[in-house]
């Protein structure tokens, strides 16, 4: 298999869902498991910003990882988190979620303001992107993707592009159980790679992982892995399941 760094990163994005309590026993039960075999698999969790601090205590062999934050510093902004308030608990953010784009009408320039402060505080961005299902029938996703990475992340200079996690997340895959297919995963992770290698050149593009979510599963995990150019899953729904998503853990662990 071919693979530029032979790891895998496995995401869960529990999105709105988990009581507390549900959170601290995923946590507690993922931190028994005894299928960590690969130093080269890492796991992070994504829950709720509420339940952060709670389940801090028991992150053991897994990353946390936070769903959004404002993109502004402080201030008068009712109901947003900032940076600052998550700094301390997280290293990675969610940057640019279809979710976020669609229901909160997040624009490029925000998500641009918000991988800004990521840089500034050294917390490194989960930066999603990918085509809507007219713009796949349309033949028209590759300029789109483009576009959308154009529009953020190459605004960064290369040592700071080579900091970021990317995200492959064709919106028509995301929660409908319709997976993109290994040809389809391929042709857009390695047009992103080349993408990065004509922008930061060889050396760095090679260090930044391109995840694929969108409807994994552990039915799909192994094949999805296998695709050149895939460095891991962005897992939605089936995260939410502790034997589901430890399943796709051992998946990639052995994979690794
Ligand atoms: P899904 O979600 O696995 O439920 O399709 C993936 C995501 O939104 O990150």
């Amino acid at each position: 298999m071919f693979n530029y760094f032979n790891m895998f990163y496995i995401i869960a994005n529990w999105k709105m869902n988990k009581t507390q309590d549900e959170a601290i026993d995923f946590f507690t039960k993922i931190n028994s498991l005894n299928c960590f075999k690969s130093s080269l698999c890492k796991i992070l969790i994504s829950p709720p910003i509420i339940h952060l601090s709670a389940v801090e205590q028991y992150i053991g062999k897994v990353g946390l990882v936070a769903q959004n934050i404002s993109c502004k510093e402080s201030g008068a902004y009712t109901g947003e988190t900032s940076i600052n308030m998550l700094s301390s608990k997280v290293s990675h953010i969610l940057i640019g979620h279809s979710e976020r784009r669609k229901y909160f009408h997040e624009t490029s320039l925000q998500l641009l303001e918000k991988l800004q402060l990521c840089i500034k505080k050294k917390i490194i961005p989960i930066f999603c992107f990918g085509e809507k299902l007219i713009h796949r029938d349309s033949n028209v996703f590759l300029s789109y993707i483009k576009d959308q990475l154009s529009e953020t992340i190459f605004s960064f200079d290369k040592h700071e592009i080579s900091n970021m996690i990317l995200a492959y997340e064709p919106v028509w895959a995301i929660g409908t159980g319709k997976n993109a297919n290994a040809a389809q995963i391929k042709e857009v992770h390695d047009f992103v790679r080349e993408i990065l290698i004509k922008k930061i050149g060889h050396s760095s593009a090679l260090k930044i992982p391109i995840l694929y979510g969108g409807s994994c599963n552990s039915n799909n995990a192994q094949t999805i892995l296998k695709v050149d150019n895939v460095n891991g899953l962005l897992v939605g729904g089936a995260s939410l399941d502790f034997d589901h998503f430890r399943k796709i853990i051992e998946i990639a662990d052995d994979l690794s």
